[in-house]
């Protein structure tokens, strides 16, 4: 363990830039190229203890501080509930270009010259060795969000979505949604509705006809709140399947068209699949079901809960990257489907194309524009446009990494 590898002495001139007075601990091990040759593969614990070890430390706890000269916080390799939510081409690419390209710190150096993809996957490969924990779903099943489908993946994050039908009377629907996991595989959430609705008043002696120039009233209200809770069951590298219920509770302003004056329980499933050529798929199937009290609302069926409406969601996309760092782009289509399971009704069906894409540097702010377009009952149900604006909080704040 004594010469250098070429290679890492442009590193090492880039870490005495830095003023680091990790250099002496830097005794980079035999050529690791040497060892390569010798077994066919990159050894990544080798190049993990040459390249990085010196700041990240051996046991990926990060060196002590007096042994590093810069007062960036590093990150704890081995805490599984941050290691095990970054995907390695993420990590890898912090690694190539360094910690600048997702708005970490510049300390964090670039490896692209030193290393190659190979070494860089074998070395993350090590890096995965820390968080021994097999229980905490990967990163890597972290799909883009669709607007309607429930992920199957917990999250930590915040999203604000917003819609407005594109004919009729004016309706902005809103709902702000709060996510926080617990544990390796829950998650809790909170959806707060609102929205502003018009009401056109005609005068007097006037019942239909255009209602341009009409008096029209906006009023703010209140919708049904959602509490939920989702578990994942089963994951491996390509899908997870998580199972989750919402609770329904009747605080919306029914006068508004905002809430259903109705307790309703919607217990549901979901998958998450990674498809090849960075495709993936997300379904989510369930039922509406009405509590205890509102039987009559669904024919008078005796006893428990009535099941009133069972859904079916899907969305397939595709994650294109501007550039080998830059923004992400996701493009999806939705197919929402559901059905009231009394007599005579016949099923919904909804497609929604819709863009997702990154915003900024780090990758955690994202938007989602799409249109909810009706295939049944199109002449009763309106056109609707849909935003939704999302921050990942788990990996910084909302100003963070811009
Ligand atoms: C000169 C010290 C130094 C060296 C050497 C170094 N890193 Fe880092 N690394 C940092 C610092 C500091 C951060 C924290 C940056 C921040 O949070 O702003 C970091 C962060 C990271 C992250 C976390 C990114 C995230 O999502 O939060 C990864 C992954 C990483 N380094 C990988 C590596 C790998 C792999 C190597 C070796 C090939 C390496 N680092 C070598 C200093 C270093």
């Amino acid at each position: 363990m004594t010469a250098p590898d070429h290679r890492l002495s442009g590193l090492r001139a880039r870490f005495a830039a830095a003023g680091l007075i990790v250099l002496a601990s830097l005794s980079t091990p035999q050529s690791t190229q040497a060892a390569q040759a010798a077994q066919g593969t990159p050894d990544g614990m080798a190049l993990y203890e040459a390249g990085c070890a010196s700041c990240h430390g051996s046991d990926g706890q990060g060196a002590p501080p007096e042994r590093i000269a810069f007062d960036d916080p590093l990150p704890d390799l081995t805490d599984c509930s941050f290691a095990s939510r970054e995907p390695d081409a993420d990590w890898i690419i912090v690694s190539k270009a360094g910690g600048p390209v997702r708005g970490f710190s510049d300390v964090m150096p670039a490896f692209a010259e030193a290393f190659d993809d190979e070494q860089l996957q074998a070395v993350m490969d090590h890096i995965r060795s820390f968080c021994t924990d097999r229980a905490w779903p990967r990163g890597e099943l972290n799909l883009p969000r669709p607007l309607f489908t429930e992920k199957a993946y917990p999250e930590d994050e915040w999203v604000w979505t917003s819609g407005v039908n594109a004919e009729g009377p004016g309706a902005v629907i809103n709902e702000l949604l709060y996510e926080k996991r617990f544990g390796s595989r829950n998650q809790v959430e909170i959806a707060l509705p609102f929205g502003f609705a018009e009401t056109v008043s005609a005068p007097a002696g006037r019942d239909e006809g255009p209602t341009e120039g009409l008096a029209s009233d906006w009023g703010v209200g209140l919708g049904d709140i959602e509490i939920g809770y989702k578990r994942a069951l089963l994951h491996d590298l390509r899908t997870i399947f998580s199972f989750g219920t919402e609770f329904k509770l009747p605080t919306g302003d029914e006068e508004r068209g905002l809430g259903s004056a109705e307790f309703q329980i919607e217990p549901f499933l979901a998958l998450g699949q990674i498809l090849p050529g960075d495709a993936f798929l997300h379904l989510q199937t369930g039922a509406g079901l009405l509590a205890r009290g509102h039987r009559e609302v669904v024919g008078g069926a005796e006893g428990g809960e009535a099941v009133r409406e069972a859904f079916l969601h899907a969305a397939v996309g595709r994650t294109f990257t501007s550039g080998e760092f830059g923004r992400s782009w996701s493009p999806m289509i939705e197919v929402l489907g559901s059905t009231h399971l009394a007599e005579g009704s016949r099923p919904q069906w909804d497609l929604v194309p819709q863009m997702q894409v990154t915003l900024n540097t780090r990758q955690h702010v994202m938007l989602n524009v799409g249109v909810r377009l009706p295939l049944t009952d199109a002449d009763v149900r309106s056109t609707q446009l849909l935003v939704y604006f999302l921050w990942d909080w788990f990996d910084g704040g909302l100003f963070d990494g811009w």
